[in-house]
């Protein structure tokens, strides 16, 4: 093998710049040169590309975003664009292309594959954690994080005025981020797709829930995790709607774009690096059409389809936790 290519598309998540890098130091180490894709699929479709070397990569393991950018590209969806693709990689001479991104991306290289001889190898990297295959994907773990210190913030003058507080966290159409975020910074209630009733059922459920901790611990801040999509009109008219019924003045807060962004934590630029090594070796070994992941910290390769096609659950003793154990209206007094 003599040349591979990498690209990120979708949206970014910290850590694909330490998987960039861990791509080009394996490649370099098996005498493989490595071109970088700009701006997701618009890359191969329109031969724009940089070659990467060690240096190229120095320096960017703690950086967050994509140096190579990212971009979600519609066109790529046509057969014909999939098609100019894989003239472009032949007439570089690429062998294998790699592939950082969410399940969309993949679908993306999976399209690719039906016009292209080269391999095509996924790895996962999106904030959302949406992904079969791999417990966690990269990114997840920042994003978790930023939205953890950022509830922390939300804490303190929801305590100073009592307040009732709706946060809105990131996932798409997947509850990991608000999970996760809800249990680390004991949010008093969460709402999560993966769980959600109808906005009535809901409504009722918050109500009591509200009510019996105010019954029990006066009137203290109290905070709800929302999962973004899944309340018609978002947090803001969660809000508003809430504020009217309980009668207790209640902000929304949406967390946005910032979970994105900054520097990857470390298990993000763990995984990053496993999996960009990984994905090198898997080339190497002929493989295509696969995702490269970690399952019980051993990295493994998955059908790229599955990664799509299965869903990934939620980790159903954590929902026990918080949706049970730590609930005010089941606690007995
Ligand atoms: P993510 O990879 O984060 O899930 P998207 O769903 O937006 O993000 O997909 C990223 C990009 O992957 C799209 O903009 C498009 O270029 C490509 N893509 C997604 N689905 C397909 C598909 N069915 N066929 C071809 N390309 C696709
Ligand atoms: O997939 C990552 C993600 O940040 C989702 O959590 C969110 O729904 C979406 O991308 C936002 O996309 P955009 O950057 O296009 O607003």
């Amino acid at each position: 093998m003599k040349k591979i290519a990498v690209l990120t598309s979708g949206g970014d998540a910290p850590g694909m710049n330490a998987c960039i890098r861990s791509v080009v130091l394996t490649a370099q180490r098996y005498g493989i040169d490595v071109i970088g894709y700009l701006h997701g699929y618009n890359g191969p479709l329109k031969q724009e590309y940089i070659d990467l070397n060690a240096s190229d990569v120095a320096n960017i393991i703690q950086r967050g975003g994509t140096v190579l950018h990212s971009a979600r590209c519609l066109e790529f969806k046509t057969d014909e664009a999939a098609k100019t693709a894989a003239a472009n990689l032949d007439e570089l001479g690429v062998e294998a292309l790699l592939v950082i991104g969410g399940d969309g991306s993949f679908r993306g290289a999976a399209h690719l594959a039906n016009f292209w001889s080269g391999q095509v190898i996924g790895l996962p990297g999106t904030i959302d954690n949406d992904i079969y295959g791999s417990d966690a994907t990269i990114g997840f773990y920042t994003a978790v994080e930023t939205a953890v210190s950022s509830i922390d913030k939300v804490r303190d003058t929801a305590d100073a005025f009592e307040r009732v507080f709706l946060i809105e966290v990131m996932g798409r159409n997947a509850g990991f981020i608000g999970l996760a975020a809800a249990v680390a910074s004991s949010a008093d209630h969460i709402l999560l797709p993966e769980l959600f009733r109808t906005s009535d059922d809901e409504m009722q459920n918050i109500m009591n829930h509200l009510l019996c901790a105010r019954e029990r611990h006066g009137n203290n801040s109290y905070i709800v995790v929302v999962t973004e999509n899944i309340w018609p009109g978002g947090v803001t008219a969660l809000a508003d709607e809430l504020s009217k019924k309980s009668g207790s003045e209640s902000r929304p807060v949406i967390l946005g774009h910032v979970q994105r962004g900054g520097s990857p934590v470390t298990q993000d630029r763990l995984l990053a690096t496993k999996l960009g090594a990984f994905a090198v070796e898997a080339a190497l070994a002929g493989e295509t059409n696969i995702m490269v992941g970690e399952q019980d910290m051993q990295v493994v390769t998955v059908p790229l389809e599955k990664t799509w096609k299965k869903q990934k659950a939620l980790d159903p003793y954590l929902v026990k936790v918080a949706t049970d154990l730590f609930d005010e209206t089941k606690i007995r007094t």
